[in-house]
């Protein structure tokens, strides 16, 4: 297991997984995406070509750097020929327990028992996604944030099963890669990112649901607020910052009163059942137009550049 890690392969050509090849391959690895067929080659293609040409108008790459990631990701159907030189495999396909637990197998029994598996499941078990394979300890959980090549964040998850050679291999490959892994000791689910992402979002709906202010007022609220410290200043730092103490005495007086329902948002389920989906249909919680959607979107790309040229 300690040999180099240089050759990686993605299953799933979509969102995540070209996100990731294009991460690994501008490190100078040899990226294979898998492909099933022409629709998913195409949009791994267009998407490569858009995000590599909006990070060479923002600065972030060069056009020679933009050709060495095109260099050096092969899209391969035949999954035989697909797996037969990878050390590391990245699985990015639909979040589907089946799909995923079948993939497993099938890699279990076809790949070398050196070449590690890896999911980039969001929230799923990683414990059964492995369930159906032989040879568990080869396999873990990474969790990349989309877009992966801009987040550096990747939770790496093991199971009861994981090697410590993997995990460590996995931690030192990201590392070197640029990423930022954390190590998550026990696979839960949601893991640590969207287990805080999710508690601050059914709070912030039973705010919305309670009339405690409107949903633009709450997303303000984070924006301008405490939201302005996170990227320097986690939950556990700021408790010391303020003090034990004083963090105490807050909880004692104000977790009685925060929501703690197990079941999904009565705002969730009404948007979804009236087909209120949100950017994709014009409205979810609030309203949004075709530009509001776009401008929305620039934002969020933009402040992801500019963070990416800092960190450079
Ligand atoms: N979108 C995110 O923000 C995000 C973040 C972290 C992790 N993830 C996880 O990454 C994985 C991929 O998500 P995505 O957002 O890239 O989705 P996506 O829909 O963009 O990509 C999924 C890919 O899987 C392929 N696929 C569909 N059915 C398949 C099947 N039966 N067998 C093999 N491949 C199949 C699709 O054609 C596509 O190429 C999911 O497990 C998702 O939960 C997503």
């Amino acid at each position: 297991m300690s040999k180099e890690i240089k050759n990686i392969t993605i299953f799933g050509p979509g969102m995540m997984g070209s996100g990731i090849g294009i991460q690994f391959a501008q490190k100078g690895c040899n990226v294979i995406l898998r492909a099933r067929a022409q629709f998913e080659e195409d949009y791994a293609v267009e998407n490569i070509d858009r995000n590599i040409k909006d990070m060479i108008e923002n600065d972030c790459m060069t056009v020679e750097e933009g050709e060495t990631i095109k260099k050096n990701i092969k899209i391969i159907y035949d999954i035989n020929e697909a797996v037969k030189d990878a050390d590391l495999i990245f699985e990015c396909v639909i979040e589907d327990m089946q799909i995923k637990q079948d993939l497993f197998k099938e890699l279990d029994e076809i790949c070398p028992e050196n070449v590690i598996l890896a999911t980039n499941t969001s929230v799923m078990s990683i414990t059964e996604i492995a369930s159906k394979s032989v040879h568990r300890h080869r396999i873990v959980g990474t969790h990349f944030w989309n877009p992966a090549f801009l987040i550096p964040l990747v939770e790496i998850i093991r199971t009861e099963d994981t090697s410590d050679e993997v995990v460590d291999a996995v931690y030192d490959f990201l590392k070197d890669a640029g990423k930022r892994p954390v190590k998550v000791n026990k696979d839960v689910p949601g893991f640590i990112g969207n287990r805080l992402q999710h508690a601050l979002l059914r709070e912030a709906l039973y705010i919305v649901e309670n009339g405690i202010a409107d949903a633009a007022t709450v997303d303000e609220a984070v924006k301008y607020g405490f939201g302005m410290r996170t990227p320097v200043l986690g939950p556990m730092e700021h408790a010391d910052m303020v003090g034990t103490d004083l963090s105490l005495s807050i909880q004692t007086y104000l977790l009685k009163h925060l929501a703690s329902s197990t079941e999904p948002s009565h705002i969730l389920k009404d948007c979804v059942e009236g087909g209120d989906l949100g950017f994709k249909s014009g409205k979810g919680i609030q309203e949004w137009s075709p530009e509001e959607v776009a401008k929305s979107k620039r934002r969020l790309n933009d402040h992801l550049l500019k963070s990416l040229k800092d960190r450079q």
